[in-house]
């Protein structure tokens, strides 16, 4: 994790940017630990930054693959992107969306080529690639758009879930996330809620806004 956690004043001024230690990060992950090492729990920082968190909740996961998969590259290899998959992310600076998905990229990729050397396949590491792109997003998570550029407009933010489908096949719905937004509205979301006996109703308000699926 890099450990500068301001880049520079005006940043901080007009965007808030200052990133949380890895300490904290660790801490705050501890707290909904069985979250962070279910390979298929998804994860949504709508301020990413250059992705602290993002980049140690993807650790967490790919641990737990390598622990189980790393025998069969092909199920390694599904069990990681299925891991990518789940793991979202916003923010309204270019550079950090671009510096969050090479990040994330990295931290797959120094595994991948660890356990399998020079049996990495090309194609794997593209597909992880377009995984990033579609979920980590340039985006304001305060107008819940996307930050449009000369070339492109503005336009709502949508998210891709994706599932295993049978063999490396995964399946893509799309979600327009002011509507998940909105759902969420009634009622107070914590951005990582853990699955609490007592309040079954957070798993369904985790599910619904986070995980973005079937209400
Ligand atoms: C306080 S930093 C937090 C970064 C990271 N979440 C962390 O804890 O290390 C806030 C981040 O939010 C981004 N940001 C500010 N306003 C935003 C908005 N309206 N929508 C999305 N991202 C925004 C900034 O670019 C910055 O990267």
């Amino acid at each position: 994790m890099s450990g500068k956690q301001v880049i520079s004043k005006q940043r901080v001024a007009d965007h808030g940017e200052v990133y949380t230690h890895a300490r904290e990060v660790n801490a705050m992950l501890d707290l909904v630990r069985q979250e962070t090492e279910r390979i298929e729990s998804r994860f949504l920082e709508p301020a990413c930054g250059t992705g602290n968190f993002l980049v140690e909740i993807l650790n967490r996961k790919l641990a737990v693959v390598s622990t189980r998969y790393a025998k069969s590259q092909l199920e390694w290899e599904r069990h990681a992107a299925l891991a990518v998959s789940s793991i979202y992310g916003i923010d309204i600076l270019a550079d950090n969306v671009a510096a969050c998905r090479a990040r994330l990229f990295d931290v797959f990729d120094a595994q991948y080529r660890a356990l399998f050397k020079q049996l990495v396949q090309a194609k794997c590491q593209e597909a992880v690639r377009y995984l990033l792109r579609q979920n980590i997003l340039h985006g304001d998570a305060l107008t819940l758009q996307t930050v449009g550029s000369d070339e492109t407009a503005a336009h709502p933010i949508v998210f891709a879930e994706w599932s295993a489908l049978n063999g490396s096949l995964l399946k893509r719905r799309d979600f327009v996330f002011a509507h998940l937004v909105d759902k969420a509205s009634h009622r107070e979301l914590p951005l990582f809620s853990d699955l609490d006996p007592a309040r079954p109703d957070i798993r369904s308000l985790r599910l619904s806004a986070v995980t973005i699926v079937q209400t």
